[in-house]
């Protein structure tokens, strides 16, 4: 009768370290009084949120009262016009983190394991623990995901695989070619979840096409996110796309009103916001190539990136230049969560974040 209730909790949440986000602005300031703070640690639009959806916020206030459209009506409609499906095919979440929690707690128990990469993102582990399953880690090959060799890790109770591309935090991608080989691999009993966070910033022509792959299988759930080029992140909003049957199911774990009536109405304005979009696209693709150039000539060793941010390493002690830049203002993420002590990652921000986030680490060398 003594038993505590926290011998309870479910296997895995033991040694499962929670996530760690990104430092906010206000903390550090607190911590270190820096006079000036540019935040690169969390994968944000440096742009800010679409100017769209700003606009449309502030005349919101007067249905603040109302539940909000608990089935995201307008907002898949929006969506289904976008990606071309039928809005029966779609799941919107609060945040494209929540899509992937509710396909996990509709998959994934005591009896399952998950697999996916090492170094691949955080809340694929802490989310698969949590629910009482096991955790296969894929070691990658040249810092992306080794998709020919998944299918040697696979037993007969694993029920999902997760696949972010790009990935973060190491920035690479997987071509289209390699994503259907995968699959062809792969029993058709096990939901593979291709989580599409950081599309619209990859510009290889061979990447991920959409439709195809929807078209294709009835084991896959791609996640998108308005938090990254739709800038966001504040608001929480995120969708899947899969199979007709397989978002029935997925639909049943949701909670009602789980998207909030504001983050509707933004995710909606964002989403034909094109200007913000391409704005967006042209500024990271020409500072992501800028700020990777000027981290190589000063002798740092970068991962090829597709995302928004750059990760790498150089001849410092990793967690001691991050303290090191937040005392002068800039915030990056160590990655030794990752297991990738060694290295850092930055996002890339506007030219004149990046200045000075270069100017920072180039002094403190
Ligand atoms: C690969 C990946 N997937 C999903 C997310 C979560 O996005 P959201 O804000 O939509 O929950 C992130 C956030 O950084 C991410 O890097």
């Amino acid at each position: 009768m003594s038993n505590s209730i926290l011998t309870f909790a479910n296997k895995g949440l033991e040694d499962l370290h929670p996530y760690e986000p990104g430092r906010p602005i206000e903390d550090v300031i607190a911590e270190y009084g820096p006079k000036k703070v540019v935040k690169l640690a969390s994968n944000e639009n440096p742009l800010g949120a679409s100017p769209k959806a700003k606009e449309v916020l502030n005349l919101l206030s007067n249905d603040l009262h109302l539940y909000p459209d608990g089935d995201a009506k307008e907002l898949k409609d929006s969506i289904g016009e976008l990606e071309k499906v039928h809005s029966s095919q779609i799941i919107i979440g609060n945040g494209s983190n929540e899509i992937i929690e509710i396909a996990a707690r509709a998959f994934l128990n005591n009896n399952t394991s998950a697999l996916m990469s090492k170094h691949a993102f955080a809340v694929y582990k802490i989310i698969s623990q949590s629910c009482g399953s096991k955790v296969i880690e894929v070691p990658m090959l040249n810092w992306s995901h080794d998709l020919g060799s998944f299918k040697d890790y696979l037993s007969e109770n694993t029920r999902i695989i997760f696949v972010a591309n790009p990935n973060n935090p190491t920035g690479t991608f997987n071509s289209q070619y390699e994503f259907k080989s995968m699959m062809q691999e792969i029993p058709s009993s096990v939901l593979v979840v291709l989580d599409l966070a950081y599309f619209e910033y990859v510009e290889s022509v061979d990447y991920i096409n959409v439709q195809e792959l929807l078209n294709e299988y009835n084991n896959i759930l791609i996640t998108k996110t308005f938090s990254k080029i739709h800038g966001i992140a504040s608001l929480r909003v995120g969708y899947g796309l899969c199979s007709e049957e397989l978002c029935s199911v997925l639909n049943k774990v949701r909670q009602p009103f789980n998207v909030n009536f504001i983050a509707q109405k933004a995710a909606i304005a964002a989403i034909h916001d094109e200007d913000h979009i391409q704005k967006s696209k042209e500024l990271n693709s020409s500072e992501r190539q800028r700020v990777n150039f000027a981290l190589k000539s000063i002798g740092m060793d970068c991962i090829d990136s597709q995302g928004n941010f750059i990760t790498f390493k150089g001849a410092f002690d990793a967690q001691d230049i991050f303290i090191r830049l937040m005392k002068r203002g800039v915030i990056v993420r160590p990655m030794a969560l990752y297991d990738m002590p060694e290295y850092i990652r930055m996002t890339i921000g506007t030219k004149e974040e990046n200045d000075y986030f270069l100017d920072n680490i180039g002094e403190l060398l």
